[in-house]
């Protein structure tokens, strides 16, 4: 049998000869697959054991093989590794070398094709990655948790419509991320469940008549669940097709990617001249080239921008599934960029948020002086109507009198006499006005979840002990 030499082994026997050098340069994958190498050598060392165990591989080979694969891996993390396009992708890569180095590599794709072995080494890598984002969250919440602390005693106007609403605790605003972080990890982790499955055994798309020990291969990579069962796919179509775990990825992802673009959002009108509550360090801002004065919160710019990427990389993903025949296809190899592309973009997006946040302070007395408009605790004033028996509808319609009264004259709404008031609605005594006391109006807001004194600082507290 002969086999050019140009040749990947994948085509050698069937093929007269190598692939078109553009068709080559358009089907290869090592220049980004690359990524995998680690993953793609604990999974041929798992299947190497599983091989010696079954007989496949004798104790001289496969320590060989052992050995191989472990010296390949310490030549590719110390950059010495040459990587050949010419060989597709890097399982073809590395098989290749190990085989050029030890003869018995040769049997190590015994019953295992790349379309499982891609399957696995997606699996295992998005497994750490999932882990490593995690990390990164609670990093990005603890420095939300730390902000409101330091500054637990402010307070902001809150807004709807971007429009002042009611007076809350920056901590409470800070918190309210903190939740919907809480809550991306949760889908991670639940994702996480679902990635932590092993395709491994189920070959090409029908397995193998070989009597392979999947459990062995899943238990040495830790498919293992929580309760300590060992986790494989029960269909072998299914199981080198399936990219759901990605999408679920992609989509947790790009969740996370919308959450931290809101605080983004906020954290860009808040250093803004015009509202002035927060001041970034020099360090994690950028200057301007044209206009001397700029201090721009480009970190938080770029995080909301990239978001589009992100939520563009599930859509990528979702299209590249749809309609896609069983099984293998092609098509599967452009999943990597996508899921590279999300994980690296959230992650490092996760960590200078922190960063940014972690070097940021807050402007005590902007925050205080926009807090004390009165116009805040309208609301308020009607509840104090509510509590002297009147009906909410129309109390909402009195104090909305008042409001325009405040208006026609010119004043804020807590400089209206009593006479003014009572003048609008006789329900209205001497007391009415002890509502725009600021202090008072935050240590009555204690319901659960409410932006009240005892709430804020027991939610603050409770996040403290959660993130410890
Ligand atoms: N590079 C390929 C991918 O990422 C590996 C699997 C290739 N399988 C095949 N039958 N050509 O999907």
């Amino acid at each position: 049998m002969s086999t050019n030499k140009k040749s990947p082994v994948s085509r050698s026997g069937r093929f007269a000869g190598g692939p078109a050098a553009e068709v080559a340069q358009f089907t290869e994958s090592i220049s980004f697959d690359w990524r995998l190498w680690k993953h793609d050598i604990l999974g041929s060392l798992a299947h190497a054991a599983m091989l010696k165990k079954i007989g496949v591989l004798t104790r001289a080979e496969h320590i060989a093989i052992t050995r191989g694969l472990n010296k390949i891996g310490l030549e590719i993390r110390a950059g010495k590794f040459k990587w050949k396009p010419e060989l597709e992708d890097v399982h073809m890569n590395i098989e290749a070398e190990l085989t050029r180095r030890v003869p018995a590599g040769a049997k190590l794709h015994t019953a295992r094709s790349r379309n499982d072995q891609v399957a696995l080494d997606v699996r295992l890598w998005l497994r750490d990655e999932i882990k490593m984002l995690l990390k990164e969250i609670a990093d990005l919440q603890r420095a939300l948790v730390a902000l409101g602390e330091k500054n637990a005693d402010v307070i902001i106007p809150g807004y709807t419509h971007l429009q002042r609403a009611q007076p809350v605790y920056l901590a409470h605003h800070l918190l309210a991320y903190v939740e919907m972080l809480e809550r991306d990890c949760e889908r991670l982790w639940d994702c996480h469940s679902r990635v932590n499955v092993c395709p491994l055994g189920s070959g090409a798309i029908a397995g193998s008549t070989l009597p392979l020990d999947r459990r062995l291969v899943a238990k040495l990579l830790n498919f293992v669940n929580d309760a300590g069962e060992v986790q494989l796919t029960q269909n072998s179509m299914d199981a080198v097709s399936d990219r759901d775990f990605a999408v679920e990825f992609a989509a947790a992802a790009a969740l996370l990617a919308v959450h931290i673009s809101r605080l983004a959002e906020d954290v860009i009108i808040w250093v803004s001249a015009e509202f002035n509550y927060l001041k970034i360090a020099d360090a994690y801002t950028t200057g301007s080239s044209l206009m001397p004065q700029k201090k721009n919160p480009d970190i938080a710019e770029l995080a909301r921008g990239k978001t589009g990427c992100v939520v563009g990389n599930l859509m990528a993903l979702l299209t590249l599934l749809k309609g896609l025949p069983m099984t293998y296809n092609r098509d599967l190899q452009e999943d990597k960029e996508r899921i590279f592309d999300t994980a690296d973009t959230v992650r490092a997006t996760t960590r200078l948020m922190a960063a940014m946040l972690n070097n940021t302070k807050v402007n005590k007395s902007a925050c205080a002086a926009a807090a004390s408009d009165p116009a805040l605790l309208a609301t308020d004033l009607a509840d104090y109507l509510v509590r002297k028996g009147m009906a909410f509808r129309p109390a909402h319609h009195v104090v909305g009198a008042v409001v325009a009264l405040a208006e026609k004259t010119g004043k804020p709404l807590n400089q209206l006499t009593l006479a003014e008031l009572q003048g609008v609605n006789p329900t209205f005594g001497h007391d009415a006005l002890s509502v725009f006391n600021l202090k008072t109006a935050m240590a009555k807001r204690n319901l659960t979840g409410a932006p009240g004194t005892k709430e804020v600082a027991k939610q603050l507290a409770r996040w403290r002990e959660q993130l410890s």
